[in-house]
């Protein structure tokens, strides 16, 4: 069995673990999984990530506004943002980016957002976890300027970007998106990346890797991202793993 594996992105505080949370959780341990980074997309759950992390051991957590809710959100959410990333168990600012798929929230607020974010995680030497849907152009440039710590999470865009932000110094998430049909940017991406800048996530509840496509995700379908990314590199599973696990504590810990 595969283990000594950390999802460095999940949303177990959403409503789809509403009815079987705990129970989902405290099976993790037993699936492989030593560690779980699960992020806020706004203030409340931030918080209830900071709840989930002092409740288990295993899980950290990251406090930030994600793109598709800052239309939502206060000035003053940011401060309240500020005093979460004291915590000991906060690892990173996000998930916090920029998000072109839908018209809204508009740009200019998605833009505001994601800088004040940015500078607060410079200000704090924290990492970032960014959120980039069809903001390529745009979320590099603000790579470029801030020049944070951290990880394109879901990576989506080509072997180029890839590179440019591996130059950067940012790492690049790959979950079940991957295993995807369609799926031939994220393929290319994960032959090309360096083996020190590569982390495995969920995004669970969404994002389950094939044959549980469409199925509620969790951090006990790893292995099977893993195996897939695996087989493309001509490695072993367990070794990249292994190797991924080493570039997370790098990066957060
Ligand atoms: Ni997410």
């Amino acid at each position: 069995m595969l283990s000594n594996i950390i999802d460095t992105h999940a949303h177990y505080n959403d409503r789809a673990f509403d009815s079987d949370r705990n129970d989902v959780l405290a099976s993790l341990r037993g699936a492989g999984i030593v560690c779980v980074i699960n992020c806020g997309t706004d203030l409340a759950s931030s918080v209830q990530s900071r709840e989930l992390a002092e409740q288990f051991d295993f899980v950290y957590f990251a406090a930030g506004i994600h793109p598709e809710d800052c239309g939502n959100a206060q000035e003053e959410d940011l401060a309240k943002i500020q005093t979460l990333l004291r915590h000991e168990k906060c690892v990173a600012v996000g998930e916090i980016g920029l998000d072109h798929y839908w018209p809204e929230p508009p740009h200019d607020v998605q833009n505001l957002f994601f800088e004040r974010q940015l500078a607060l995680a410079n200000d704090c030497k924290m990492p970032v976890i960014i959120h980039d849907r069809e903001a390529h152009g745009d979320t590099m440039a603000l790579m470029r300027r801030y020049r944070p710590a951290g990880v394109l999470h879901c990576f989506s865009g080509s072997v180029e970007t890839m590179f440019e932000a591996v130059s950067l110094g940012l790492y690049i998430g790959l979950g079940g998106a991957v295993t995807f049909k369609n799926a031939k940017k994220a393929v290319d991406v994960a032959k090309a990346v360096p083996a020190d800048r590569l982390l495995l996530e969920t995004d669970c509840p969404y994002m389950a890797p094939t044959p549980f496509r469409g199925k509620r995700n969790s951090s006990a379908l790893i292995p099977y991202t893993a195996e897939f990314i695996a087989g493309l590199r001509g490695v072993d599973a367990q070794t990249l793993i292994d190797q991924t696990t080493e570039n997370a504590k790098r990066l957060f810990f």
